[in-house]
Parts: C-alpha cells; sequence; structure tokens
C-alpha cells in the first residue's frame, strides 16, 4: 500500500522535509504553500529527479492560496511547516499570534480530509502550536505530535562529538522540556557509548555545550541572517515520520500532551515517547532530581505562558 505524507509549508523545512521523505522513498509527498507557483514547481523538480535517484515515491505539489486541499486527502502523517519567521519589529506574541492564526485555518482544513492523519507540527513556537493543532484538531493526544527534542538532542550530539574527537553514532543526548531558551539538557542521561557525558567531559566545557545547545536555533538564524535552520529540522521530522510509517516503537524525545506526567497537566512539553504506527504509543516518565524537575517546570511555565496568550 502506498503512504501518503503531506507537507504543508514549502519554505526551506518545509521542502527540504519534502525531499527527504521522497528521496528516502518513505511515501508520496505532498507539498503545499499559500504561494502560487513555488509548491508545484518545488514538487516538479522533485519529482523529476525521482529518475536519478531511483525513487518510486510521487512528489505533487498544491498551491493553497484557494483554501483548496483536496489534494492531500487521506494522508497518513502531515507535517505543519508554515507560519511566519520572526520580523524586525514583531515580538514573540506578535508571531505568536499570527502563527496560531495559521495553524487553526490549515489544521482545520487538513483535519476534514485526513481524519485520520497523524500530526507532526514544526511551526513555531513550537510547543504551543502543537497544543494549537491539537485544540484545532480534535485529534486525540497520541496523533498530534511536535517536533523539536530530537532537533535540540542531536544539536548536543554534535557538540559532544566535536568535543570529544568521537563518532556522532556513539553519542546519545537527552534534551526535555520546551523549544526554548529554557529546554533542559540532561547530561546524567546523556552518553557515549553506554557511558555518562558527565565521566568524560569537564563540567565547565559541559556548561559551554548545554548553553549552546540552548541557543543553538539562534546560532543559525545568526549565521543565515535571512532565515532558521532546515537540514537538522527536516532530518528530526523525517526520523518521526519513518518511526511512524514503519512502526518502530522508537523512543524519542517529542512535544506531547502531558495530562499529570512529570508533574505537568494539560500541555505540551517535550519529553521522551515511544513512536509507531499509533503515533505516541507511550510516554516514558524518568526520575529527575530536584534540580532537574525546577528546571523542566521552568521550561513548561514558559510554554504554559504562551499557550495562556492564545488562549488554547
Ligand atoms: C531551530 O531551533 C528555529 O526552532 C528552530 O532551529
Amino acid at each position: 500500500m502506498r503512504r501518503k505524507v503531506t507537507v504543508v509549508g514549502g519554505g526551506f523545512v518545509g521542502s527540504t522535509t519534502a525531499q527527504r521523505i521522497h528521496d528516502a522513498d518513505l511515501a508520496d509527498v505532498v507539498l503545499t504553500d499559500i504561494l502560487e507557483g513555488v509548491p508545484v514547481g518545488k514538487a516538479l523538480d522533485m519529482a523529476e529527479s525521482a529518475p536519478i535517484l531511483g525513487a518510486n515515491a510521487l512528489a505533487v505539489g498544491i498551491s493553497t492560496v484557494a483554501g483548496d486541499y483536496q489534494e492531500t486527502a487521506d494522508s497518513d502523517i502531515v507535517v505543519v511547516t508554515a507560519g511566519f519567521p520572526r520580523k524586525p519589529g514583531m515580538s514573540r506574541d506578535d508571531l505568536l499570534k499570527a502563527n496560531y492564526d495559521v495553524i487553526k485555518a490549515v489544521v482545520g482544513a487538513i483535519v476534514k480530509l485526513s481524519p485520520e492523519a497523524i500530526l507532526i507540527i514544526v511551526t513555531n513556537p513550537l510547543d504551543a502550536m502543537a497544543q494549537a493543532a491539537f485544540r484545532a484538531s480534535g485529534f486525540p493526544k497520541q496523533r498530534v505530535i511536535g517536533m523539536a527534542g530530537i532537533l535540540d538532542s542531536a544539536r548536543m550530539s554534535t557538540f559532544v562529538a566535536r568535543e570529544l574527537g568521537v563518532s556522532v553514532e556513539n553519542i546519545h543526548s537527552f534534551v526535555l522540556g520546551g523549544h526554548g531558551d529554557d529546554m533542559v539538557p540532561l547530561p546524567r542521561y546523556s552518553t557515549v557509548a553506554g557511558i555518562p557525558i558527565t565521566e568524560l567531559i569537564p563540567k565547565e566545557k559541559l556548561e559551554a555545550i548545554i548553553k549552546r545547545t540552548r541557543q543553538g536555533g539562534a546560532e543559525i538564524v545568526n549565521l543565515l541572517k535571512t532565515g532558521s535552520a532546515y537540514y537538522a529540522p527536516s532530518a528530526a521530522v523525517v526520523e518521526m515520520v519513518e518511526a511512524i510509517l514503519k512502526d518502530k516503537k522508537k523512543i524519542l524525545p517529542c512535544a506531547v500532551y502531558l495530562e499529570g506526567e512529570y508533574g505537568i497537566n494539560g500541555l505540551f512539553v517535550g519529553v521522551p515517547v515511544k513512536l509507531g504506527a499509533k503515533g505516541v504509543e507511550r510516554i516514558i516518565e524518568i526520575q529527575l532530581t530536584p534540580d532537574e524537575k525546577t528546571a523542566l517546570d521552568k521550561s513548561a511555565a514558559s510554554v504554559r505562558e504562551l499557550v495562556k496568550v492564545i488562549g488554547v
């Protein structure tokens, strides 16, 4: 059976995500954008790479400027990357409200045509937008998931690998919390070939890695000047897509709706979950030290502030 993934938003994150899914032959891809020619052109370009790559996945692009999402019907997964980037003079709340409007409109249209889909939300501010999508969709919490923990952990792993001069494949980093400045990298649970990094990296170096991880998104924005990261974010989305489509039951850090886990109630926050064909199949709760719990509560409080502004 052919699988279908819709990617909403044809910017760098959306188109790179669509490309990775298409090129890996994971599923047919529908790329949508409110621009007229761009999603159509990008998908056609992708499709024309298929004979060279030997990919059998179909790539279709549509403009949703007229509100027509018909081509997305019966998607197995819908990845939402659409939204405004922060522009000069725009407050965090301005961005929040503008992107909330985008999420409401997109999710409202999408879920009518793909009522069984799993939603992966990428639009920032991530955790609040995942919560907005959860409310707007009316989907069970297992089928609305925010992408961020994989990206944040990957950034930490990159810095750890560089510090130690070892393969990134040996590193397993663990980052909890919201996708913001208060995210909670957990060195105690981060390992190199099973060895906690606290035994291999001196404290000051570890603190620098944690700081850089927290500011990982901003570091790229400051370098690119005109946009934010997309290679690592799209790779993170594709890991989630693959875990779901292949029913891998993979444990991955994702933003999910908590109802009492970690002492947090009624809020999307990043925690380790089991991802499989049904979406979030289990939320994994680990023991935190009092300091770690305080840090997680602070991160959750930042998310709750945003959620309150938009009332979701
Ligand atoms: C990032 O962390 C902007 O959330 C995006 O790169």
